[in-house]
């Protein structure tokens, strides 16, 4: 039997008033399988992915998750909702509580798992991510890195079949960078479906089955990751690449250019 597509994306459109940010976007997520998604800022990927579980309501088109049309009228939002991770910029732990408390609630208020069953949940998800002596520290004691980590914890005790990652290294200093990417990268491995939007283009190129470029609302290109990063065919994906691959080298002349 075929992979089946765990995500399938139809003639997605969405607009905020005028601005049409999001003008028919076809994409597929096979089940396993890594796609990052890449752009200049603006370009819709936030919007892209929130559409995929319904943090916005699509203008226009079809979106699919898991063979079940989420777009659909009749859906409970709630039970879509419950079978996608997604972790953020910002980490958006509850402050007041501590690590474990973090993964614990959730599991309780929305899935009704017993006291015990969401502990031993947690536990085994702080392990994942490399946290388990942080179970009873508060967030604000944490690094951001480690902090994005019990964010992915959070989102994976609640046992998705999907993770979307919305640049979820670009508020972190660049030494605390590598553990998240490094317990994105054992998902990936543990064969975890993933959506990721992010500028870490090591990550792209290592990790993801493909890679799409999206502007100005639209997928520009998408391929093998060595492929649209390493040889892009399109004029927008190399200068976006120029830019982010070296700022410097993609400013436009100053005044005193001859
Ligand atoms: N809730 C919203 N209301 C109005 N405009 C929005 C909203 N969310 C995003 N936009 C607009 O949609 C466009 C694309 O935004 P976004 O999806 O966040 O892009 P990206 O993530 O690629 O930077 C931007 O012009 C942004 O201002
Ligand atoms: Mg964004």
């Amino acid at each position: 039997m075929p992979t089946p597509n765990e995500i399938e994306i139809r003639g997605l459109h969405k607009s905020f008033g005028d601005n049409e940010v999001l003008r028919g976007i076809d994409l597929e997520v096979a089940t396993g399988e890594v796609v990052c998604v890449i752009g200049p800022s603006g370009s819709g990927k936030s919007t892209l992915l929130r559409c995929v579980n319904l943090l916005e309501e699509p203008t226009r088109g079809q979106v699919f998750v898991g063979g079940t049309e989420v777009t659909d009228l009749d859906v409970d939002i709630d039970a879509v909702r419950r079978r996608i991770g997604m972790v953020f910029q910002q980490f958006n732990l509850f402050p007041h509580v501590t690590v474990t408390e973090n993964l614990t609630l959730p599991q309780r208020r929305v899935l009704g798992r017993a006291k015990g069953h969401a502990a031993r949940v947690a536990r085994d998800n702080l392990e994942r991510v490399g946290l388990a002596d942080k179970a009873d520290a508060y967030p604000a004691q944490l690094s951001g890195g480690q902090q994005q980590r019990v964010a992915i914890a959070r989102a994976l005790a609640m046992g998705p079949e999907v993770m979307l990652f919305d640049e979820p290294t670009s508020a972190l200093d660049p030494e605390l960078v590598g553990d998240v990417l490094a317990v994105m990268r054992m998902l990936a491995a543990e064969g975890m479906t993933m959506m990721v939007v992010t500028h870490e283009m090591s990550f792209a190129r290592e990790v993801a089955d493909r890679v799409v470029f999206m502007d100005e609302g639209r997928i520009v290109e998408e391929g093998p990751a060595a492929q649209v990063v390493g040889e892009p065919r399109h004029a927008r994906t190399r200068h976006f690449l120029t830019r982010i691959l070296d700022p410097a080298a993609a400013e436009p002349p100053g005044p005193d250019a001859p």
